[in-house]
This record gives C-alpha cells, sequence and structure tokens, in this order.
C-alpha cells in the first residue's frame, strides 16, 4: 500500500521552504520575520507555488537558530507576535496559499519550562519527559550514542549525577517518547496550531523520536578516524538503536487520527538512507503523509545516484516523497553541482526531474534565482555545527542561510538594519528577485514556467511510472502519456523513445515549448525533457 489517495489538496502541489531569519527583515534588527514573509507573499503567489513551509519562529534562547524551542505555542520577539502569525496566515489563505509549520517534537531547548523542572525536581512529573541514564560503570556515557553535532549524546547533570540524551547540542535535551505525558503534550501543541489555521506541520527528525528502551550501543559500520568531522563520526554508526525505530511510526498514527478531520499535510524529515526503511513511514496512509527525502540533498551529480534514488524509492512511496534538492541544512544545489552557470544548469535539470514525480516537490528560498551558498568570513560563523568544532574538516551551514537577494539595494533589501545576523552577500542584480523579475530568460521566469507546467500536466502525478533501463548518462522515466528524459552526460545523447507520437512540452534549457520528436531524439548535454503524448 502507498500513501495519498489522490484527492488531498497537496496532490500536485509544490512546496516552498522559507527559512525565517533569512527571507525578509520587517522589524529592521537585521533578522527576518514574519512580518517580512508577510511583505512578500505576492512573490510566492507569482513563483506559482502553492504551500510554504516556515521554519521555526518560535521562543528560542537561539543556540541551533530556532531549533531549540522553549516554547511550542508562542513566537519568538525576534520574529514578532501571534497576531503576526495570525495576519501571515490570513494573508497567505487569502492569496490561495497553504501555511506549513516546522515542528520539533525530537528535543525542547533546555530552557523550556519542561527541562527546567526536570533539573529543579528529580521525583518531579517532568523528570520523566526526557531521557536520563546513570553513568556506565567507569562513570562515563551510558552508551557509545553520538551527538550530530560533535560528542557524545549523553550530557552529565551533576546534580543528580545521571545523564541525559540529546541528539543534537546538550542545549537541546531530548524528550521521553515513551511517556504517554509527552504524546499528550504534543497532541495539544498540534491541536492549538491547527485551530490557528496551518495546513500542515513539517516534522523535524521524525525518525528519532523513539530511543531503543534498552539503550544499546549502535554498531560501527566503518572504522573511526581522528580527521573526521562531526557528521562524518555520527555517519559511521549504524544508528540501529538510537534512530528509525518501528514505534516513531506508531506516534504518526496517532497525529494522523487525532488530526484525520482537518485537512492537514503531515510531512516528516527522515533521515534515513535505506529507501525501504525510509518508505515504512508513508506506508499504508494513516501515518505521515510525506516525507522528506534527505539523501537527495547529499547525491552528486552522478546518473547511477538519481537513477538508483528514483527508481528505488518513487515506486515504494509513489506520491509519498517531497523531492527537494537543496534546504537550510545543506549546500545550495548550484554550489554542490559545480557553481557557476553549469551548476544553475545542473540543479534546474533536476528540479525538473523532480518536478515530474508525485509528492510535493519543495524549492528552497533562492533556489528559484539560481542562487549559490553566501561566503562568511571568518569570525562570522554562527552554526553550532562550525562554532562548537574549530578545525573541523566539515564547513557550518551558514552559507546556505545567507539572506533572501530581493534588489540590488544596501542588503539585497532584506534588511533596513546596518549589520544582519549573517553579512549581507552584496549578490549581483541578475541573482535577485528584482533583477530577474523582468527578464524571459531568467532562473525565476523558468521556475514559474515549470511550475505552471507542472500545475496543468496532471500526467505527471497521476499516472504509473516506470524506469526501464537506459543508456548511460540517461535516466529516463516512462508514464503513459508523459516521460522525462535527463541527460547527464558532458555531451549530447540519442535517446530511442518508446511509440508516441510525443511531443516536447518542457525543456530545462529554455522553458515550455510544442516540437514533435521522432522516434530517437538528441537530447543536449546536462538537460532535462518531458514529453507529453499528443
Ligand atoms: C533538522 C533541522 O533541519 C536542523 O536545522 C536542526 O539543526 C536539526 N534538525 C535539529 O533540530
Amino acid at each position: 500500500m502507498v500513501s495519498g489517495t489522490g484527492g488531498e489538496w497537496w496532490t500536485g502541489a509544490v512546496g516552498y521552504e522559507i527559512y525565517v531569519r533569512s527571507f525578509a527583515d520587517h522589524s529592521g534588527d537585521g533578522i527576518g520575520d514574519l512580518a517580512g514573509v508577510t511583505d512578500h507573499l505576492d512573490h510566492l503567489v507569482g513563483l506559482g507555488v502553492d504551500v510554504v513551509w516556515l521554519t521555526p519562529f518560535y521562543p528560542t534562547p537561539g543556540f541551533d537558530h530556532g531549533y531549540d524551542i522553549s516554547d511550542y505555542c508562542a513566537v519568538d520577539p525576534a520574529h514578532g507576535t501571534l497576531d503576526d502569525f495570525d495576519r501571515l496566515t490570513a494573508e497567505a489563505h487569502r492569496r490561495g496559499l497553504r501555511v506549513v509549520v516546522d515542528l520539533v517534537p525530537n528535543h525542547t531547548s533546555a530552557e523550556h519550562p519542561w527541562f527546567r523542572d526536570a533539573l529543579a525536581n528529580p521525583r518531579g512529573d517532568c523528570r520523566d519527559y526526557y531521557i536520563w541514564e546513570d553513568p556506565a560503570p567507569d562513570g562515563g556515557p551510558p552508551n557509545n550514542w553520538v551527538s550530530h553535532f560533535g560528542g557524545p549524546a549523553w550530557t552529565l547533570e551533576p546534580g543528580s549525577g545521571q545523564y541525559y540524551c540529546h541528539l543534537f547540542l546538550p542545549e537541546q535535551p531530548d524528550l521521553n517518547w515513551s511517556n504517554p505525558d509527552v504524546v499528550a503534550e504534543f497532541d495539544r501543541i498540534l491541536l492549538f496550531w491547527a485551530d490557528r489555521g496551518v495546513d500542515g506541520f513539517r516534522i523535524d527528525v521524525a525518525h528519532g523520536l523513539v530511543k531503543d528502551p534498552l539503550r544499546r550501543d549502535n554498531s560501527l559500520s566503518r572504522p573511526l578516524t581522528p580527521d573526521m568531522g562531526p557528521v562524518e563520526i555520527f555517519e559511521s554508526y549504524d544508528h540501529d538503536h538510537d534512530l528509525d525505530q518501528d514505534a516513531n511510526i506508531e506516534i504518526f498514527r496517532g497525529w494522523n487520527q487525532l488530526l484525520r478531520s482537518r485537512d492537514i499535510i503531515l510531512i516528516g524529515e527522515i533521515g534515513v538512507s535505506d529507501q525501504k526503511r525510509a518508505s515504512r513511514y508513508v506506508a499504508g496512509g494513516d501515518g505521515l503523509h510525506e516525507i522528506f527525502f534527505l539523501e537527495s540533498t547529499y547525491l552528486p551529480w552522478d546518473v547511477e545516484s538519481w537513477r538508483q534514488a528514483v527508481t528505488g524509492l518513487q515506486p515504494l512511496a509513489p506520491t509519498g516523497v517531497s523531492w527537494v534538492l537543496s534546504c537550510h541544512d545543506r549546500p545550495r544545489a548550484v554550489t554542490r553541482f559545480g557553481g557557476g552557470e553549469r551548476g544553475a544548469r545542473r540543479a534546474f535539470a533536476l528540479a525538473t526531474l523532480t518536478m515530474g514525480l508525485g509528492g510535493t516537490p519543495f524549492i528552497y528560498q533562492g533556489e528559484e534565482l539560481g542562487l549559490p551558498d553566501g561566503r562568511i568570513e571568518e569570525g562570522r560563523a554562527t552554526d553550532p555545527l562550525a562554532v562548537r568544532n574549530p578545525g573541523s574538516p566539515e564547513a557550518g551551514r551558514d552559507g546556505c542561510r545567507t539572506h533572501m537577494p530581493w534588489t540590488d539595494g544596501p542588503t539585497n533589501g532584506f534588511s533596513p538594519a546596518d549589520r544582519t545576523w549573517l553579512p549581507s552577500q552584496d549578490r549581483p542584480a541578475h541573482l535577485t528577485v528584482a533583477g530577474q523579475s523582468d527578464d524571459p530568460d531568467s532562473m525565476l521566469n523558468l521556475y514559474r514556467d515549470l511550475i505552471a507546467f507542472r500545475h496543468r500536466t496532471p500526467a505527471l502525478w497521476e499516472e504509473p511510472l516506470r524506469w526501464p533501463d537506459s543508456a548511460t548518462e540517461v535516466v529516463l522515466g516512462l508514464r503513459p502519456r508523459a516521460l522525462m528524459v535527463l541527460n547527464m552526460a558532458p555531451e549530447p545523447r540519442e535517446v530511442r523513445l518508446p511509440d508516441g507520437p510525443w511531443t516536447v512540452s518542457f525543456d530545462s534549457r529554455c522553458g515550455s515549448c510544442r516540437s514533435a520528436a521522432a522516434q530517437s531524439l538528441v537530447v543536449t548535454r546536462e538537460t532535462c525533457l518531458i514529453l507529453t503524448r499528443t
């Protein structure tokens, strides 16, 4: 069984990730805010997306830029007020845009009243909201689990002599999802936002909530070496016991039930590379509706990697994957694929491929401009991955989080402040919204065209897709009324088409078109074509 029966509002939709801190600063403090998002909703309408995902805007001490929440039912003053949120939702809905908010259930901030209470009252109710263990016999951490951000996933709390678990920073203690009180607290939080009119939740670290009750060690999949950074160290373990436990799926079934009558989408961030295991979260259609399959933000420009990703996952979850090429945690696609014109050309060819798949593809703010990563001068890094691990070979995530370039004025029109939270990049006019809007050949207009093409071509998500073995460096996806050809080679490739007649209807080099295709077609290098049956 697969998720998504096809009648939901998100069928065939296109999403857009707003990294709120860097989208638009209305208040003038150098940090993006909700009113700034409202100011720019018309950009999203013009782009043609259907749904926006807002990254966390809740009260936070900011150790992980909002992914450390100290109150789940309020707005951080740096991002505005609840009234600003209501205004944003109302204005989005008035324009036909849906709003998805980020929910962070794996961990709270250490400043959340629950954790404060857990520290102050080791025998109180909140203690068991978190994961506590006695030290190992040698006094060290209870097992070998490691944090994504470096070091052990356990910190000793001297008051009680126990360790608490945190898969991220010590300032982000993990919740204990085996405790029914935690389940009940989150049911209340979900309903709070559902009652305020949100259309969905993006669930942070959805694969991490439940931990092995026996707290067994993870096995190592490759030896650790001294030159590894925290991400590489984390990825050197199999994570059999701290991630992807079956009981996670039960939690989402409960949420699906709770929100059943509300027309709400649940999209989980699933950092599980095994495609079969990842697809469990959407199988049955009674848990999560879609997964962000993060692997696609790691794939290089390489035909085998992409063929395996799409041919492996698409049959398992034809409408259950939110394909993404970039997000606020990974280098932007243009940079990853070589930068400059080549990087932009490759990124847009892959965007064309993913817009031809079922599920809801999400564009990360700035992707529609062909934006590469920003540069962060020495001393201006803010991401804990960089700041807490000096000398690590891995760069932090600030580069993909620099602000959205609206104009070529000061701070690229992001903020009226002199100093912005990440350094302003002085992007040239041709990389700004204003500079691209009226240029028919711009990346922005290609994206507008691609999204409109997806919307008017339901075959792209309605029909079953087959992936025959195809020529080297070409990915071919076949549907009865539409087919996709992606040539990843550095030179043109000839492709034989199944019986037609076919029309080339979208070309990642130049957008919508209408040219009859012969039985065999020469596809330009690094180009994706979508053909429809005439
Ligand atoms: C995934 C989020 O996207 C990332 O930004 C954050 O650091 C971690 N989860 C921890 O919440």
